[in-house]
């Protein structure tokens, strides 16, 4: 289990917008949210990211997981496709591609004799 919604609510001005959510989400699996406008998918993912708070229920994610949550109308930077700033939740990976991809053109320059240990 990475992400574990039980029982959440959430209501504004009395109106409830998610009644009783509950559903987890498995390692590796994906998973979409449908559902008809003002149906309270971005309700749910705010309050699953921490954004908003629910009036009920509980949100449980697996142990040293990390989150990402981009926001329908968020502020992109204009030099990124939709496909970096996604990945750009794990900077850290990305950063290890670029120096891999680096690394790589280096060796097809490299020059030199090998070296016995
Ligand atoms: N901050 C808010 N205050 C009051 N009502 C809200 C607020 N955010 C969302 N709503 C209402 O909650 C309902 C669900 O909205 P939303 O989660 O944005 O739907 P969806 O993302 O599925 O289109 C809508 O009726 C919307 O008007
Ligand atoms: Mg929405």
């Amino acid at each position: 289990m990475i992400l574990q919604v039980s029982h959440v609510k959430k209501s504004f001005l009395e109106e409830p917008v998610i009644r009783d959510a509950t559903f987890r989400l498995e390692e590796r699996e994906k998973a979409g949210l449908v559902g008809n406008n003002g149906a309270g998918k971005s309700t749910l993912f705010k309050i699953i990211s921490g954004e908003l708070s629910a009036d009920g229920g509980d949100i449980a994610f697996k142990k040293d997981i990390t989150t990402g949550y981009l926001a329908q109308h968020g502020d992109l930077i204009s030099r990124r496709t939709l496909f970096h700033e996604v990945l750009s939740v794990r900077q850290d990976i990305w950063d290890l591609e670029a120096r891999m991809e680096a690394l790589e053109q280096d060796m097809k320059t490299a020059e030199g004799t090998r070296r016995s240990s």
